[in-house]
Formats: structure tokens, sequence, C-alpha cells
């Protein structure tokens, strides 16, 4: 097997099965350290550079949360904004990277290009961490996901997907990638013209995803084990920050996940992933329902990270 230990995890699409099944180990290993609120010491001497040229709750946080569980040190900028890549001198990925690396061990980043990682990983000897590019990839957050559907129903394999959002976002293509390894079909439902790029229905028809897509999750929710659900209403992924501008509209009832629809449709226990933050695709009164699953899913982002960092920086083997 191929270690982890200094490698980048920029991609899904590069992932073997056994990687996944690692992965999915490390952090059940290391979960009762977040569940405890513990901090151990397995990273003390490393230190991670967070690089956010996009804004961020969950994944810069989460990233940071880990590193501090695993006794590690953070540094790093949340707007580019306020460092030279963002100013006058529009500074290059090269020449940024070439000095991140100098003040730690493993770069999480996350840029508003496709491909920035990659271009980052090109110039720096430490690990990249993709924490989303554009309209790319979230690599972390389909294995947080991956991990929340274990812990939930007990396996991966010979479960239903239901994914339903703009099909350009980038956690979809992590997921669609991560599926290829496991025995889930999936149904992709986005509007028209959110549909699924051409670049990613044919990687995923290489790589023998069992998959469909559609047009309206009212018609296919009853045979979803996971609904996995990202807004369609949204901002450009391919922008540093975008703003609200006046009224954005409303989600359609093609992609909206209601109580109502959960409690006449849904499979008693589907369990609903929404990586967050959202829109009004999923109204408040479905959190306390028994579908909901987003804030556990919220959780184990930073068990999956502490798994991540412990990995690339061979904390852990
Ligand atoms: N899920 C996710 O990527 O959230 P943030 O944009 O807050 O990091």
């Amino acid at each position: 097997m191929r270690s982890f230990a200094g490698r980048d995890i920029i991609s899904l699409k590069d992932f073997e099965r056994h990687e996944f099944e690692r992965v999915l180990e490390t952090a059940e290993k290391l979960a009762p350290i977040a569940h405890n609120r513990k901090n151990v010491d397995l990273l003390k001497e490393k230190t991670m550079v967070t690089a956010f040229y996009q804004p961020s709750t969950r994944t810069r946080l989460a990233h940071e949360a880990a590193m501090l569980r695993l006794g590690g040190k953070v540094t790093g900028f949340s707007d580019a904004k306020m460092t030279r890549a963002g100013d006058f001198y529009m500074e290059s990925i090269k020449d940024t990277f070439k000095m991140l690396e100098n003040y730690g061990d493993v770069i999480v980043m996350r840029h508003f290009m496709k491909g920035a990682p990659h271009e980052a990983s090109k110039w720096v000897s430490v690990p990249i961490i993709n924490g989303g590019d554009g309209w790319g990839e979230h690599p972390t957050q389909i294995l947080t996901d991956l991990y929340t559907v274990k812990r939930e129903k007990g396996r991966i394999d010979g479960l239903k997907w239901v994914a339903v959002g703009d099909m350009r976002m980038r956690t979809m293509h992590s997921l669609g990638h991560a599926l290829t390894q496991f025995d889930c079909p999936i149904t992709f439902i986005a509007p028209e013209d959110m549909s699924l790029p051409d670049e990613y229905r044919e990687d995923f028809k290489r790589n023998s995803l069992n998959f469909t897509e559609g047009g309206d999750v009212r018609e296919v929710i009853e045979e979803a084990d996971i609904i996995l659900v990202e807004p369609v209403v949204q901002p450009d992924y391919t922008k540093s920050r975008d703003e609200r501008d006046g009224d954005v509209g409303q989600t359609p009832p093609e992609f909206k996940i209601t109580k109502e629809l959960l409690e006449t449709k849904a499979k008693s226990d589907a369990i609903l992933l929404h990586s967050l933050p959202r829109m009004d695709e999923i109204p408040p009164d479905v959190d306390q329902t028994r579908w909901a699953r987003y804030w556990q899913e919220g959780f184990n982002g930073v068990v999956m990270r502490m798994a991540l960092l412990a990995l690339v920086l061979g904390g852990m083997e």
C-alpha cells in the first residue's frame, strides 16, 4: 500500500478502495480524542499552515481544531486580501507557496481556481490538502461524509445515494470519484443548467460508477438510503468572494428536502447529509427529524481532518 506520509490530498480520483478504508479506520481510532474533548501530543512537533483564498467556516476551522487536538501548531491566513497575493502585487501561487512551505509542515488551502492545489503542489515539498478548489473538488468533505455514513449506517457498500443540488459543485465531483470504489448506486438530481460537467460524467463512466441523472428529487427520494444535498441557490465558486446582491430567489421544490417530503416518501432509516452552509433547500424544521445527520457530519469533519493530518504528517501509518 502507498504510504500516506508526505502525500498530497488533492483529489479523490487517485484514491483506491483500501486507501479509503485506511483513512476511515484511522478516523475511528482518533475519534475518542475529539469525543472526549481531549488534546494529545501526536503532532506536537508539527505546524499546519492554512492558505484560504475563499471564505470558509467549517473547512478551515475543522482543520485547525483537528491540528490542535493532535497537539500541533497552526498559522496561516483566512483572507488573501491581507497577503501579497491579494494586493497590488497579485503574488503568484508559486511565489506564495515557496514561502509558505518555510512556515510549516503541511498546507491546507482553499482557492477559487480549479487546479490551484495541484499548481501549489508542484512548488513545495510539504503535503498540500485541498480544502476546495473552485468548481473542482472538495476531498476532505466527502471523506467526512463517507465516515459519517460508516458511523451512522455501519457500512458503505450496498447503500443507494441520491445527491441533490448544483452538480458543478466541488463536493459532487469528489463524491462521484469516491463512490467508484464502493458498491453504491447514485442518482444526481440537478437543474438542467447545473448538470454534471462532461469532464466528470466521462470520468465516472470510465471508472464504472453506477449512476443516473434526474431533475426532481420527489421522484427518487423513496429509493435513497443516503440523501446528500447542496444548494442550487449559491455563489459563484470561481470568485474569491461573492456577496449576496438583493433577492437571490428560492429553491424550487424539485431540489428541496422538506419535512413533509421526508415523512411521506423517504425511507424510514434514510439519512440526510448537507456539508453546509445552506440556503432554504433544507428548512430548519428538518433539523429535529430523525433523518438529519448534518450536525454529526460537522463533528465528524474534525475527526476526519485529524485522521488526514495524522496520516500525511506520519503521526500514524
Ligand atoms: N462544508 C464546507 O466546505 O463549509 P465551509 O465553506 O464553511 O468551509
